[in-house]
């Protein structure tokens, strides 16, 4: 199985967009509301927002392909100083061949690259998948934390750090 990683220009926007909402129905359901993940879908991943990411030189957009077809994408940022994994969905049919871990390492190397000794991202409590693929990638739990982000939503989140 070859995976690549590519940075992530603007005319890759949709395929991204539509391949998040794929995959946010199905890792989330079940974890929190329909409302709340159309809230949020809107939030991060309207293409204006997106473009700007893109051309921020404090985050860093990248999608993995396995054996060439689009598998997922991850997206990095510099938060409070510490260098963050914002992002990192891989479709509910490409999940477990490795992509999520190669994206993860990418965005490791990242990290060091920009003089980062370490690397956090925050994960709903209830996400277990997402949570044992980041213990297996090295991350361990540093902190819980519960966010407030309108329309009477809530974030319940644990703040997980590794060392790159
Ligand atoms: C969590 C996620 C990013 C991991 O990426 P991935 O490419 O699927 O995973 P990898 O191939 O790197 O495997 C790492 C581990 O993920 C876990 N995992 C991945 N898919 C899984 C599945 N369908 N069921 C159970 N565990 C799974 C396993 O622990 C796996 O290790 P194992 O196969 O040795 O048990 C991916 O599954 C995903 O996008 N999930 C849905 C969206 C999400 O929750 N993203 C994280 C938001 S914070």
């Amino acid at each position: 199985m070859a995976i690549d990683i590519r940075p992530i220009t603007p005319e890759d926007i949709p395929a991204i967009v539509a391949l998040a909402r794929v995959t946010w129905l199905d890792a989330y359901a079940g974890i929190i509301s329909r409302e709340q993940i159309d809230y949020m879908l809107a939030q991060r991943y309207a293409r204006a927002g997106l473009e700007a990411d893109i051309e921020n030189p404090e985050k860093w957009l990248h999608q993995a392909f396995v054996d060439g077809a689009l598998a997922g994408f991850a997206a990095c940022e510099i938060c409070k100083g510490e260098f963050k994994l914002d992002k990192l969905y891989i479709h509910p049919g490409m999940q477990r061949k490795g992509a999520g871990a190669a994206l993860a390492a990418h965005a490791a190397a990242l990290a060091r690259s920009h003089g980062h000794s370490s690397m956090i991202l925050a994960v709903n409590k209830h996400n277990g998948q997402a949570i044992h693929a980041y213990t297996k990638y090295g991350f361990r739990v540093r902190d819980k934390i519960v966010t407030r982000i309108g329309s009477g939503f809530v974030m319940d989140d644990y703040i997980m750090e590794k060392p790159v």
